[in-house]
């Protein structure tokens, strides 16, 4: 166990310090928390892996104050890259480069391609640039846990393991980023997120969504972009366990034919109030697909902490914020 200090948003310099010592700090994006650490120091790495518990085969994403900095850590900047970081950066946005060989093999898992994101939160672009190094960081939550968008889920998952917390905001989008691979000539989304495929086909026609193995009979067109996009031998993050609370997951496709079964205590969440509302421990209706991606980690951890043993996830149009949200709740069904 180690001390972790709490910073507030007016004590970047002092978290940069322990960056720039090699220690672990947790900071907001404007996606969720991630767990910081010197991206080109391969003990400092090492720490983030053993913190969270994660398995050492999924390579990080490497965060940088600004754009200028990209020529360091990657080998090759296509200009179908250009065109998305005109785009998109700073923003929900990682894209996947040839690297440099500054990059450590454990940042990137031993692949040589590394993963690459300009967030747009002002907290996380000023500690990045006060630490005066790349970032790499994962999501700050224990390996298989939901994903943190408050300082406090942080703390549940992370106190005691890492040197600092940066009490920021609860995060905007509430889900990660869009991870693009712009590593080879087929530009191809590994992970859908904040940024939508939508907008990702205005900028790159040809984009494609990298096809999940026992999909491969099916065409394209036979499937919706989350499907497509549901498992990666590309992106090795994806074949692990994900997102899970302790309580199971149930996809809710039809709230009126599908209520709920039993009598052990249940948490709902969606954007339609449910026929059975009054059975239901906790209870979120959202106003807006947006606010369901944003507020759903954090309602699978208060579901957990009211002790509900399955949280009933209604099921939403896989366009937009929708896309990621389907996928999210995919892989969090999945046991
Ligand atoms: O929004 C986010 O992306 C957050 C914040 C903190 O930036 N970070 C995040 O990191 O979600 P993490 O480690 O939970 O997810 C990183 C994803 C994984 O699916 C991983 O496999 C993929 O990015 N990834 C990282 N490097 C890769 C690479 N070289 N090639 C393909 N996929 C890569
Ligand atoms: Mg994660």
């Amino acid at each position: 166990m180690i001390t972790t200090r709490h910073f507030s948003i007016d004590q970047l310099e002092d978290a940069a310090e322990l960056l720039r010592e090699g220690q672990l700090v947790a900071f907001p994006t404007e996606t969720v928390f991630g767990l910081g650490a010197n991206a080109l120091d391969a003990a400092a790495v090492d720490r983030i892996f053993l913190a969270k518990g994660r398995p050492s085969d999924n390579p990080l994403i490497v965060h940088l104050a600004s754009r200028d900095d990209l020529s360091k850590i990657v080998s090759h900047v296509p200009e179908v890259a250009q065109a998305l970081m005109d785009r998109f950066w700073p923003g929900p946005l990682t894209l996947v480069f040839a690297k440099s060989a500054i990059v450590p093999r454990s940042v990137t898992a031993g692949l040589d391609t590394v993963a690459v994101r300009v967030p747009a939160h002002p907290v996380a672009a000023e500690l990045i640039r006060l630490s005066g190094v790349p970032i790499a960081a994962p999501s700050a939550n224990r390996s298989g846990r939901p994903s943190a968008t408050t300082w406090q889920a942080v703390s549940e998952d992370l106190e005691g393991r890492i040197a600092g917390i940066i009490e920021g905001a609860p995060t905007q989008f509430g889900l990660e980023s869009t991870v693009v691979d712009v590593s080879t000539s087929q530009v191809t989304l590994l992970r859908p997120g904040g940024v939508s495929f939508e907008s990702l086909q205005q900028v790159v026609p040809g984009i494609q969504v990298y096809a999940k193995q026992s999909n491969a009979t099916l065409s394209n067109q036979q499937l919706g972009p989350m499907e497509r996009a549901n498992e990666t031998v590309n992106s090795p993050g994806l074949k692990h366990r994900h997102y899970q609370p302790k309580a199971r997951i149930v996809l809710v496709k039809d709230l009126v034919s599908e209520l709920r079964t039993g009598s052990e205590p249940a948490a709902f969440i969606g954007v339609s109030e449910p026929n059975d509302a009054p059975k239901y421990t906790r209870i979120l209706v959202c106003h807006s697909v947006e606010e369901y991606a944003s507020s759903l980690f954090d309602f699978f951890r208060q579901a957990d902490q009211v002790g509900a043993k399955s949280i009933y996830c209604e099921s939403v149009l896989e366009v937009g914020i929708g896309a990621a949200l389907m996928d999210r709740l995919r892989r969090a069904s999945e046991s």
